[in-house]
């Protein structure tokens, strides 16, 4: 099957790339299980935008800087904060519904931000922005959709008929969920937007598919991957046991809430950063962990009910409905948290046109290292770089599009040596000490003894 260019990912990142492409070229975007099965539903607390008069790109340059601990590339932060209005503006007109305070939009605060600029639809921004984004991809005639295959593998010069030892990309080999096979598809450029790593950790905030997928594919293939020790820890995951991954937002500590240790009621954030609990995640995630392993405890509280009923209700509508069904009042008591892998700040490297090292081959969002992030991602940046980072390399593809040529023949899948797998249970033990190890071994903190301390009984 033959394409003009294939998308494997239908994230904000992949759709994003899709809808720019399609004014000119036909894509094809692929994704593993459902359609909006990636992080970008998840999302919770917004996108970060410099729409403040009060505020510069400047201020959301070095707050980016500053939570990265400097090891971010500067070009990448002025390119995307830069590019962040539009990008806003871009989805205004998709129709994501921001909330708005008078006539503009309403601006919440999270970890790491010296301002307000956090523009946000209530507490679930993921889910409307993804769905504004696949109502105009599944109307756009050039966009095809196509859920359920799980890509395996790049197809590159020595899978085409006649054998080359170019590292080109032609596209993907992928299993179709549903028949079972893995087919070949072949297009003259290919964007990665495969999402994060992050179960690979016993306790994380992703959804099941976020295993790295594109990155291994990308590294397999020969190229660079950067920072992949730079995962991110969010400080506040519910604790419950028969609720797994469900995120406390960042914007409940934006609009006042505390971080208190359960046996003393003490609000410990203040000692251990003057930013208390607005300081980068890293630093709370941290606190937080060390509280709970100095004092033996299960989780920490995070309280707003200090705040008016009707404003945690208005600013949180999904959090306090799903804690209400837990037995959680969120207005009247504190919830129970623990911090959790969120985010993968590594990936596959790519430039300001979303270029990898691979002719044919570019990748954007999660799945990436731009340089955006340095050694800890600031809040509500991921989506921002989605945004910026999908458009950029449509830009480039459809600028260079004379040069790129169509797929050459490219052979079968080999599935001559292949055999079914009847105990499953091997691969589920061999998930299960991975996701120990990462956790233990590469977890939040990590020491010479590299052991990050086991927490048991957790829900993330
Ligand atoms: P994803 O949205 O994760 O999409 C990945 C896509 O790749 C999916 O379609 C998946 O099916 C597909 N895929 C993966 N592997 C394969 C394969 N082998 N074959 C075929 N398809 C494949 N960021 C913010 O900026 N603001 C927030 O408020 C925010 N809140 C968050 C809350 C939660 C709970 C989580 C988990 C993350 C949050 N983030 C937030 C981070 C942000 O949501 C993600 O970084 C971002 O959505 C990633 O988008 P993406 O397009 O790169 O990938
Ligand atoms: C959150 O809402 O706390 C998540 C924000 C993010 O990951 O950027």
């Amino acid at each position: 099957m033959s394409h003009d260019v294939i998308i494997v990912g239908s994230g904000a990142a992949g759709l994003t790339a899709a809808l720019a492409l399609a004014e000119q070229v036909k894509v094809l975007v692929l994704a593993k299980g459902a359609i909006d099965g990636g992080s970008t539903a998840w999302a919770q607390g917004g996108i970060a935008a410099v729409l403040d008069a009060g505020d510069t790109f400047e201020n959301h340059i070095r707050d980016t800087m500053v939570a990265g601990a400097g090891l971010n590339r500067r070009e990448t932060v002025e390119f995307v904060i830069e590019q962040a209005p539009h990008a806003i503006d871009r989805l205004v007109e998709l129709g994501v519904p921001f909330n708005t305070e008078g006539k503009d939009l309403h601006l919440t605060r999270e970890g790491g931000h010296s301002h307000r600029r956090i523009v946000h639809v209530d507490d679930a921004t993921g889910r409307a922005v993804l769905d504004a984004l696949l109502r105009a991809a599944e109307a756009h005639p050039n966009v095809t959709l196509l859920p359920h295959q799980a890509c395996i593998d790049l197809i590159t010069g020595r899978h085409e008929e006649r054998y080359s030892g170019s590292g080109r990309v032609w596209g993907v080999y992928a299993l179709n969920e549903q028949t079972g096979k893995v087919e070949a598809h072949t297009a003259r450029a290919t964007i990665l937007a495969t999402g994060g790593a992050g179960r690979v950790y016993q306790f994380s905030t992703a959804p099941r598919g976020a295993t790295g997928d594109g990155i291994a594919m990308a590294w397999r293939a020969g190229c660079r991957v950067g920072n992949m020790e730079m995962m991110q820890f969010h400080p506040t995951c519910l604790y419950n046991l028969d609720v797994k991954n469900f995120l406390i937002t960042e914007a409940v500590r934006g609009e006042g809430g505390h971080l208190l240790n359960p046996r003393t009621g003490h609000r410990y954030m203040p000692d251990y950063d003057e930013r208390a609990e607005l300081a980068p995640r890293d630093i709370v995630a941290r606190a937080n962990d060390s509280e709970i392993k100095r004092d033996g405890l299960d989780y920490v509280h995070l309280d707003i009910s200090h705040q008016p009923a009707d404003f945690v209700k208005h600013h949180f509508p999904t959090i306090y409905e799903k804690l209400l069904g837990l037995g959680i009042d969120m207005t009247k008591q504190p919830i129970p948290v623990v911090p959790a892998q969120h985010y993968t700040c590594g990936g596959i490297v790519v430039d300001l046109h979303g270029r990898t090292d691979l002719p044919g081959l570019y990748a954007a969002g999660e799945c990436t290292e731009s340089g955006l992030h340095g050694a800890n991602r600031l809040a509500s940046n991921s989506l921002l770089e989605c945004f910026v980072f999908g458009e950029a390399a449509a830009a480039d593809i459809l600028a260079r599009w004379d040069s790129f040529d169509p797929a050459p023949p490219v052979r079968a899948w080999d599935e001559s040596r292949v055999t079914d797998s009847d105990e499953e249970v091997i691969i589920q033990q061999n998930w299960t000490e991975i996701r120990r190890f990462m956790w233990n071994y590469v977890g939040i903190v990590r020491t010479t003894s590299g052991w990050n301390a086991p927490r048991t009984g957790s829900s993330c």
